[in-house]
């Protein structure tokens, strides 16, 4: 099931939400971006408040899908560098869509 959804996630374009959604829960994004604010990372929905402003914009979400998977000196985060840009892409494509 995790690698279903992982191909799901990568090869398609228009990838329903319940996918990306699996996506995100395999690829341990609530273990730091949960419902309640740990570690000091924002909640799912407050990274989806942030992202609303990218949506339907396919430039600007490639963009913020290569900055989430640059390094980060201030704040080095491996499940985020791990990301392929494909992974990354349907994530924030998601995220910009309210993360449901
Ligand atoms: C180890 C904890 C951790 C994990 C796991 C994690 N994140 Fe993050 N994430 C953070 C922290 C901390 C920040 C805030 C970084 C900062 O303030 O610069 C952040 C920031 C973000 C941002 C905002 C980036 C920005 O430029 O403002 C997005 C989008 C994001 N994470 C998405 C994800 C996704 C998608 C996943 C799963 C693939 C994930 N994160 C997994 C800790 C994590």
């Amino acid at each position: 099931m995790k690698k279903l959804a992982l191909i799901l996630g990568l090869a398609m374009a228009a990838t329903p939400s319940w996918a990306s959604q699996q996506l995100a829960s395999d690829m341990a994004c609530y273990n730091c971006h949960s419902a309640t604010q740990r570690s000091g990372a924002p909640t799912m929905a407050r990274l989806a408040e942030h992202a609303v402003k990218l949506r339907g914009n396919d430039a600007a979400i490639k963009q913020a899908a290569e900055q989430l998977r640059a390094k980060s000196w201030l704040h080095p985060i491996a499940v985020h560098e791990r990301l392929s840009p494909a992974a990354a892409e349907t994530l924030m494509r998601w995220l910009s869509e309210g993360a449901h």
